[in-house]
Parts: C-alpha cells; structure tokens; sequence
C-alpha cells in the first residue's frame, strides 16, 4: 500500500509533481513533461493560476468557443462559452441565428434576493424566543454595520431577518432566515460574515436576557451558511412567433412542429426521466456561460435543480404554448450570479469574457444566461422531435474521433468531407479510416 504523505501542502510545486510521479505512475519522467508541457510560458500568468486553489500542479485546459448572433433585447451579443461537449456551442448558434430573424430573446429579472440561514437548537418556550428575537433583531442589524456599510453604499445589504420555527421536523430546530440584496456581487462572502456575527451576537445576548431560563439562555448555534436556493432571484427569458414562422426548411411543417415541440416540453413537465435529461441539456448552455464568466456553476446547477423539484416533482424549467397561432417558448430560473468580486476581476479570460458581453452588471448576466439555456433547449428539442439529436451530434462528434485515431490535418478534411451524406457512428469512422490507411499505406 501506497503510504501516506505528510506535509504535502508545504512542498514546492516541483516536488508535489515528483512526489506524484514517483508514487502512482512508471514512467514518472513522461507523467512531468506531461504535466509541465500544460504551464502557461508566462510566470506571472502562470502563478495567478497556481494560487487559485491548493496543490496546482498544473492547468487543466476547457475550451473556450463563441455563440454569435443572440439578439437579447434587441442588442447583439456574442456569448463566451466554457464547456467540453462537442455540439453545445454550434447548437447555441443555431438556435441564435433561427431567433435573430424572428425578433430575438426578451429577458427580464423578476427579484434578486438572496438567503442565508443561522440554524440553532433551542430548548424552551417558543413564545420567549419570539420576544428575544424581537429584541434583538434591530441590534443584530446593527452589529453587522461593519460588514454592510460598503455593500449598503452600492445599493445592496440585509433586507429582513426572519425567526423561523422548525420544530415541526426536528426537535429543537429554529432558524434565523436571512435575506440580501447583493446588487452585483454574487454575494457569498459577504452573506457568510453577516450570518456568522448574527448568529455570534444572537448567542451571547441570549445569556442576558432576563425572561430566559439558565437552559433556554443556552442556545446551541448548529452552523451559519448562505443558501445556494434562491427561489425568489428569478429571471425569465423568452422568445415568440407566429407558428408559420417557424419554417426554415421545407422539409418541416410549422403546425406539426410547434405541436410536437410543445409535446416535448408537455413529457418534460410531467416525466422526470425526461425532465432530468431536458434540463441537463438546458444546464450545458447555462454551465459554460456560467464557467465562461467566473461564476460558480455547482451553485448554479445546485439551485436550479432545487427549483425544478420546487412543487414537489422534478419538471422542466422551460415551458411552451400555441395560442392564437403564437408560438411562445420560455424559461424560469433562479440564478445568484456576480459580476464583481471573485475570479471576474482575477481570471484573464473572464474579464474577456464580461468584456466582450459588454461589462453587463449582474441582472443583465442573468438574463444572457438564462437566454443561453433557453437557446440550447430550443436546439436539443428541435433536433429530438425532427432529425434526431445523433445526426447533428455525431457530425460534430466527427473531429474528436478522428482525433482520437490521430488523424493528420489532410485526413480530418477528407473525412468530414466523406461523411457529409453518410451517417456518422464511431465504428463507422473507424472502418472508413483503416481502410483509408491501408489504401494509402
Ligand atoms: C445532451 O448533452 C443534451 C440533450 O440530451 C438534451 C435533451 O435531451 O434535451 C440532447
């Protein structure tokens, strides 16, 4: 067995890749060329990196690709996107392109509160906790005021503070339930200090209060943490059109495709295998925009999910309707994004990418990527209830197959080039390939 390593966070960066090295590869030498040969040539650069978590031995390279042509209310954007999966940004695109000629994305931010909770045990008369808290709550605002003076002077800070009684479903369990306004900020820093100086002063003044027994003074502070479901944070985006608008080729009937398409999202409310798979393809536009832009996308998906199950079933995010011959497709979510503060002012590419968005403030990001997973959704249900999601997939499949069989330059054109009229299966790819190589052996 393998022993453990002790002080491993002390070594150099040098040393933590040969302690690496020698202990889980054999060919230690190639595993550090390997690894070194993803540095970035720029010291400066490459530290920034370095320093943005514990133990970096190296980068781990995600690619960067561009959606063009979304018109979301009516300004032009071209939306950065982080994401690995082959489809997603040409899906993006398309998507984009169909919508700039039938009048574009409308976007709207519904509110913009955030939550965190003080959780604690309390033993003792509800009534008495009540009043404490009456007491308290102005002294707990004001025991925040270093913390919120800076983020009051932007427009932001605590809106409410709220005693909630959970004993209901555990013994003991009371809440503080903390809301914020955290105007451009994502917030989390900010949200965790004020709760962790509440939950300090509730505390210690609980032992003063008079009307308190020697046990109900012992309030048991469980732990203090922002909440990642954000269920009044909302933004909308939608699109609309005439149902004949919805041609593109001839091959498709308009009536028949806004009827299917409804289907699709009338499956997705109602089964959640489907929702579960829908939702995952609406999530691969948010998640690159999201990684794209410095934001953290475990929340993200986090809070999504958690709104999706929000009437006590997993269903779609997205919803659509044929009224009066209108085509109408949207999505809801809850979204806690930043603009300022962490990796936005850090990360190079991230200030590219709010660059090339314009520098949008918080409710204007939210907006873009909500319109992003509209737009991918739009995509993945066009292809499902038409062609089929594997006739577009595999062909941008195509370039990672041929990659993988490492193709030269020459043969990647020759192969996309076959392939234009034939249907693209990985076995397919193969056969075509070694009987290329032999003929031309
Ligand atoms: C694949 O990453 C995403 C899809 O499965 C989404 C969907 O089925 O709606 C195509």
């Amino acid at each position: 067995m393998i022993a453990p390593i002790a002080g491993f966070s002390k070594f150099s960066k040098d040393e933590k890749i040969e302690w690496l090295a020698n202990t889980y590869f054999h060919d230690s030498e190639t595993v550090i060329a390997m690894l070194k040969r993803y540095w970035n040539s720029d010291e400066k650069l490459q530290k920034l990196h370095d320093e943005f978590i514990e133990n970096t031995i190296t980068n781990f390279y995600l690619p960067l690709g561009i959606a063009p042509n979304f018109l979301i209310n009516d300004k032009m954007y071209a939306i950065p996107m982080t994401i690995e999966e082959s489809s997603v940004v040409a899906a993006a695109s398309k998507a984009a392109k169909f919508w700039l000629d039938r009048g574009g994305f409308k976007a709207t931010v519904l509110s913009t509160e955030k939550v965190g909770q003080v959780h604690f045990m309390y033993f003792g008369a509800t009534e008495k906790l009540q009043e404490y808290f009456n007491n308290i709550k102005p002294e707990l605002f004001a025991a925040t005021k270093h913390i919120t003076q800076n983020m009051e002077k932007r427009g932001g800070g605590i809106t409410d503070i709220e005693l909630r009684d959970k004993t209901d479903e555990l013994n003991g369990y009371f809440q503080l339930h903390c809301t914020f306004e955290t105007v451009d900020s994502m917030g989390a820093n900010f949200i965790n200090s004020c709760l962790e100086q509440f939950a300090k002063t509730f505390q210690a003044e609980a032992a003063r209060f008079e009307a308190f027994s020697s046990t109900e003074k012992e309030i048991q502070i469980v732990m203090s943490i922002l909440s990642n479901y954000v269920p009044n944070c909302i933004v909308k985006a939608e699109v609309s059109c005439p149902v004949e608008a919805l041609t593109e080729s001839e091959s498709v009937d308009a009536n028949e495709f806004a009827e299917k398409f409804v289907r699709a999202i009338q499956i997705a409310k109602t089964e959640p295998y489907r929702a579960v798979t829908h939702n995952k393809g609406i999530m691969n536009g948010i998640d690159a925009v999201v990684l794209a832009t410095g934001n953290d996308f475990r929340a993200i998906e986090a809070g999504i999910h958690a709104y999706a199950a929000k009437d006590g079933r997993y269903s779609s995010l997205t919803h659509a309707e044929v009224i009066n011959g209108i085509f109408r497709f949207w999505i809801e979510i809850p979204l806690s994004l930043g603009t300022v503060g962490g990796l936005t002012s850090l990360h190079p590419l991230v200030k590219l990418a709010l660059e090339m968005l314009g520098k949008p403030n918080a409710k204007e990001l939210m907006q873009i990527v909500a319109v992003a997973g509209l737009a991918q959704n739009f995509a993945a249900i066009r292809s499902l209830v038409t062609t089929g999601i594997q006739k577009g997939h595999m062909k941008m499949h195509l370039i990672n197959i041929l990659n993988q069989l490492e193709a030269t330059e020459a043969e990647k054109i020759h192969f996309v080039n076959y392939f234009k009229d034939k249907t693209v299966t990985h076995s397919a790819v193969v056969n075509a390939f070694t009987a290329y190589k032999s003929e031309h052996a």
